[in-house]
């Protein structure tokens, strides 16, 4: 699919965004795992989530779909059941990490894979902390990649494990391995990652404590099954409001948003060049805190974006550098060489994407340095990388002429009704086959 985008038309009205993907992914795996009945409502309705949905399906998992909620009858902490075939997470990064978390704790055999993006992903990271918790593990190329076979046991040992770069995808899986251990597992962390798994073990009435950056859970606990209300995803947000902002004349108000302070770097650093947002109404859902953000266009300046900020905008930065290109001044982002590992090389596809838009941008080992200016359209391509087509069709919203973006039916991954939402706001975007 192709995306076809002109400019100048303004974006008016409200909306909403889909269920937030990380935390769909944690209510369908931590459902599983507790006792009982789990009724999700606003589940994620994206390629990744329903990745996560087959995998469980294939462990022995009854889930039911029906009208907007998804309802999973729980297996308890080890009572999942060998699969007959591999296990295929797809595009979903967050499937993979977290599922060998819940694998570790399971006595028996399973191999789990990936689309060719996932196949490129350090999975090293996981696979060291979960041997020594006690799974056996092996994968390719020297224990790093996938394809990935696991022997769990019921028997995991509790770790004390600090955390060597800030990846929530590594916590989490801790934390659910931990589940299965006789004793405490903590996870120390240097700069907060998104604790999503962390409330939400704590609603499903696991003993986790948190003090300060250390995270202490009690394995071998049972968890009931619960009612959850997932929050609209910040992280889809981030491209209308960004839309919002860039398009002179917009206001835009996006309902239930999940609002989770380790996930709205995007509204500070939007607010620090300069953009109008409002955070209204604001509550909370099943431990996540909610609201409905109004925005309204704005000039932007240029900024600087590094640690401590960056975890809280990881997913952000391709949707902010078309922000940034669209600013008055100069734009650093530094300490985010963690995109080069993400569905593509996001330092690398977004630097050679925005040049193409006559875009005056550098890329560092570590960043990006970006002089806002006027955007050309151009004809550019997603690199199968849903945040990145997202991105351009937002660029393309304020570009000079009719920009088309290539590859973009990778938006299915997280946004599927990316271009109603948009269309139904006012946007000129039209798909093509
Ligand atoms: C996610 C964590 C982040 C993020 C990803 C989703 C999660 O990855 O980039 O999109 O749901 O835990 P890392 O944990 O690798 O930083």
């Amino acid at each position: 699919m192709i995306l076809s985008v002109t400019p100048d038309k303004k974006l008016n009205g409200s909306c909403c965004v889909p269920g937030d993907k990380s935390i769909s992914h944690r209510a369908a795996l931590i459902g599983s795992m507790a006792e009982g009945k789990t009724v999700i409502h606003n589940f994620s309705k994206g390629a990744d989530c329903y990745r996560t949905l087959q995998c469980l399906k294939a462990l022995g998992v009854e889930i039911q779909q029906e009208d907007g909620k998804i309802c999973i009858f729980g297996r308890g902490l080890n009572g999942f059941c060998e699969p007959d075939d591999l296990l295929d997470a797809g595009n979903s990064g967050t499937t993979m990490r977290l599922l060998l978390g819940l694998l570790a704790g399971q006595d028996f055999f399973s191999v789990i894979t990936g689309d060719p993006s996932l196949r490129r992903r350090p999975m090293g990271r996981v696979i060291d902390p979960l041997v020594k918790m006690g799974a056996e593990i092996s994968a390719r190329c020297d224990n790093t990649l996938p394809p990935i076979c696991i022997r769990g046991t019921n028997t995991v040992h509790p770790i004390e494990y600090i955390l060597p770069i800030p990846s929530a995808q590594v916590k989490s899986a801790i934390l659910l391995a931990g589940m299965n251990a006789k004793g405490q597992t903590t996870v120390i962390q240097r700069l907060p990652s998104r604790d999503h798994t962390e409330r939400m073990l704590q609603y499903f009435g696991a003993a986790l404590t948190i003090k300060d950056n250390v995270i202490c859970l009690q394995g071998k606990r049972p968890i009931k099954g619960q009612q959850l209300q997932i929050p609209g995803d910040i992280s889809s947000a981030a491209f209308i409001m960004a839309a919002a902002v860039l398009v002179p004349g917009s206001e835009v108000l996006i309902r239930d948003v999940g609002i989770n302070p380790t996930r709205t770097g995007i509204l500070d650093v939007l607010k620090m060049m300069g953009a109008q947002i409002d955070v209204l109404e604001q509550r909370s859902w099943n431990g996540e805190p909610v609201a409905d953000l109004l925005i309204r266009s704005s000039k932007l300046k240029g900024t600087e974006i590094k640690n401590p900020l960056l975890p809280r905008v990881l997913d952000e930065i391709p949707v902010l550098a078309v922000a940034a290109a669209a600013a008055e001044g100069e734009t650093v982002i530094s300490d985010a060489a963690e995109l080069r590992v993400k569905e593509t090389d996001r330092l690398k596809a977004v630097a050679s994407e925005l040049c193409k838009m006559n875009v005056e941008i550098k890329e560092k080992a570590d960043g990006l340095i970006i002089r806002g200016g006027k955007l050309r359209a151009a004809r550019v391509n997603s690199w199968g990388d849903h945040r990145m087509a997202m991105a351009l069709a937002v660029a393309g919203l304020i570009a000079d002429g009719e920009t088309i973006v290539e590859d973009a039916g990778c938006i299915d991954i997280s946004f599927p009704a990316f271009l109603d939402v948009m269309k139904a706001l006012g946007a000129a975007i039209r798909a093509e086959n």
